[in-house]
């Protein structure tokens, strides 16, 4: 029976580009696998779509000046077409804002609601008289309730490190416009997820993903609350129910249910309605979901909660393929700041097959991991040209000086024999490797297999053979040995390389689109003697050092230029007056119980001894710090933070995440600064 396989990769927020971090986690891993479980045979339906509605839309859209239409168009398509451009082959790419969507968002919610899962509740939310509307945490900032910060977010401080409720904050503002918000009762409904805790529980034991998946989820599960599922605002799924006016779905709510959503798009699309069916409600399909880390709760506990309490028998997910992230040159991708790469320009000096090894040679499976240029460029250079260009290119350009056609195989000696087992132990294992979500072996693996054909090439020493009519029969066995090579190297190898495997096809004398033929069949068929084999091309272009110079270049000025935050406005002498600043002996330091970022300082002010509680744990050991001279602000009020008065401000200078204290020599304790 074929194997009905359901693949989905998250679905990106349609509020501005996606970069190459966002590829490698959950659209990347997951290509390859639709690709390679075609190649099986399997009936595989890939699908993913734009995340259109919430708070990150709204808000992103009215920064930009659009309304969230016109901002999801925009970047709808964008985010299409980068997908496009990386060759990722889903099947469907829909979008939330589908009109469909909504009615099979409605259904779950009127499931949930006659099965007793969710209920009306009234809360507090930070209301603006100013805009008549309430405002989403995202939208909020206020004064920090433990340290005094002015300008805390919605639901953390920058400053401190406390989490809150943006009702907790004091003197909560609007982010865009300043206006003062009030708390104000709202109805909102909640769904209740306590109640799936034994069902879900008992599901996920039964899973064998990552352990750290398990572990976080089980973690999670014990304490599952109810949460609200709508929101105050005018984008989004509306909430059908009377009394509900200006509620709309939380995203979270609709978005997972996209999925099912995108492919009722598709059947409808390819103009067979009912063509979906098989993929969510027949139990013996298999359904991956591809995410980032940071999206497992909802997939491993709230959207599976939410299709146990409804009464469709669509599928659970059975593997959660979650993987960490890909940071670029150390730090992690942002556009905000500038640390990111132009993929316009990227696509203009490279091509996909070569992000998409890199990507896949470093795929981030069990920790975050490393996307740099001059990775890139050795990757390129020494691995797809050195070793799967070269084996390609030496052996066809050497059997132009036969006749350019496949030689028979004659009888095979020990190494023959050897060769073969090889390239067969490596197929399987790589089939393995695809099959479990390990594309990073994989990628190692294809790399493998280039280099056994090479020494093979090597050791057989055809150049020598050529010259020796006796050896004619070794010869020929040897090239036609390679030529299976490569047709194995081009199956294995096409779903991490799908365009440079379909040329290596075609060089080869094969016929049709590699990706349309099966595995099993190409990997049993020998190389049939006498194909004409065209004339090679290219496969990989080297990658000189002065263009990898000019992105790192490029990647230095964008962000040193976005990094920079701007120059306030304008104060009067008098105005910096007031600030006290004095040089400031550390006495002693320690970090604060409980707490990531805070240490806590004793210093000498000459006249007094003072506490200050500073956010620098991450960039200081304490030890380090005694006996160093820093400035402070001493005459800002105090203020406590995690219990401790904080009596001062230690400056410091900051690039980007990175802190650094401006540390002084040899000056009396107390000294003014000015
Ligand atoms: O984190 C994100 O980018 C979300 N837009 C992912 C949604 S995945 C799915 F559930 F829709
Ligand atoms: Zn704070």
């Amino acid at each position: 029976m074929t194997k009905r396989v359901l693949i989905t990769s998250a679905l990106p927020y349609a509020n501005g580009p996606i970069h190459f971090g966002h590829i490698s986690g959950a659209y990347l891993p997951a290509d390859c696998f639709a690709r390679y479980q075609r190649l099986k045979g399997a009936d595989v339906l890939y699908l993913c779509g734009s995340d259109e509605h919430g708070v990150a839309i709204t808000l992103s859209a009215e920064m930009a000046g659009r309304t969230p239409k016109q901002h999801i168009d925009i970047y709808h398509e964008l985010i299409k077409d980068l997908f496009s451009k990386v060759n990722i082959s889903f099947d469907h790419y829909s979008r939330t804002t589908w009109e469909q969507h909504a009615e099979t968002t409605k259904q779950f919610f009127f499931d949930l609601l006659e099965n007793g899962y969710i209920e009306e509740r009234v809360t507090d939310q930070l209301f603006s008289e100013a805009d008549n509307r309430f405002l989403a945490d995202r939208y909020v900032v206020g004064t920090c309730p433990k340290c005094k910060f002015e300008a805390a977010r919605g639901d953390e401080c920058t400053s401190c490190g406390a989490s809150y409720e943006a009702t907790d904050l004091i003197n909560p503002r609007s982010k865009l416009t300043n206006a003062p918000l009030s708390k104000k009762a709202t109805k909102h409904w909640f769904l209740l997820f306590d109640k799936f805790k034994e069902q879900l529980q008992k599901w996920i034991k039964a899973k064998e993903w990552k352990p750290n998946v398990i572990n976080f989820v089980s973690h999670y599960i014990d304490d599952l609350k109810p949460r609200a599922i709508t929101r105050d605002s005018d984008w989004g799924i509306p909430v059908p129910l009377d009394g509900a006016e200006g509620k709309v779905f939380y995203v979270w709510f609709d978005a997972p249910i996209g999925y099912i959503s995108a492919a009722k798009e598709w059947a409808e699309k390819k103009g067979d309605p009912d063509a979906w069916k098989p993929f969510w409600l027949d139990e013996s399909t298999k359904l991956v979901n591809f995410i980032g880390k940071d999206n497992i709760p909802f997939h491993a506990i709230f959207f599976p909660a939410m299709v146990m309490g409804q009464n469709q028998p669509y599928k659970l997910v059975d593997d959660l393929p979650a993987n960490e992230f890909l940071n670029l040159e150390g730090k992690q991708f942002s556009k905000s700041s500038g640390w990111t790469i132009d993929l316009e320009h990227f696509f203009k000096h490279f091509t996909a097959d070569q992000i998409r090894y890199t990507m896949a040679a470093n795929a981030p499976e069990t920790s975050d991991s490393e996307f740099s240029w001059k990775d890139f460029q050795t990757r390129c250079n020494s691995e797809l040209l050195g070793k799967y260009g070269n084996l390609a290119n030496r052996t066809l350009t050497f059997l132009k000086r036969l006749d350019s056609k496949v030689p028979p195989q004659h009888e095979l000696r020990s190494a023959d024999k050897e060769f073969l087992e090889n390239i067969k132990r490596l197929e399987g294992e790589i089939s393995l490797s695809y099959a479990s979500y390990h594309l990073r072996r994989a990628s190692n693996l294809v790399m493998e297999l280039c280099q056994l054909g090479n020494v093979y090439f090597d050791s057989k020493k055809p150049w020598k053979l050529i010259k020796d009519p006796k050896c004619q029969d070794e010869l020929e066995t040897t090239l036609n040995l390679c030529l299976y090579c490569l047709k194995v190297l081009a199956l294995v190898s096409s779903p991490i390389l799908p365009e440079a495997a379909q040329k290596l096809w075609v060089m080869l004398g094969q016929q049709g689109e590699l990706a349309q033929l099966r595995w099993n069949t190409i990997i049993e068929e020998p190389m049939e003697p006498k194909t004409p084999l065209p004339q090679p091309e290219i496969l990989f272009t080297k990658i000189e050092d002065p263009i990898i110079e000019e992105q790192l270049a490029k990647l230095k000025e964008l962000s040193q230029a976005k990094d920079l935050p701007q120059i306030k406005e304008l104060i009067s002498f008098e105005d910096f007056g007031k600030i006290d600043l004095r040089i400031a002996s550390i006495i002693s330091a320690e970090k604060v119980k409980k707490s990531k970022k805070l240490l806590k300082i004793e210093v000498d002010l000459g006249s007094e001894k003072r506490t200050v509680v500073s956010g620098i744990s991450e960039h200081y050991e304490p030890e380090d710090l005694v006996g160093k001279q820093v400035i402070l602000v001493a005459n800002l009020k105090p203020a406590k933070l995690m219990g401790i008065e904080s009596q001062g401000m230690i400056l410091a200078a900051h690039e980007g995440k990175m802190l650094k204290l401006p540390m002084v020599e040899g000056l009396a304790p107390g000294s003014s600064v000015s």
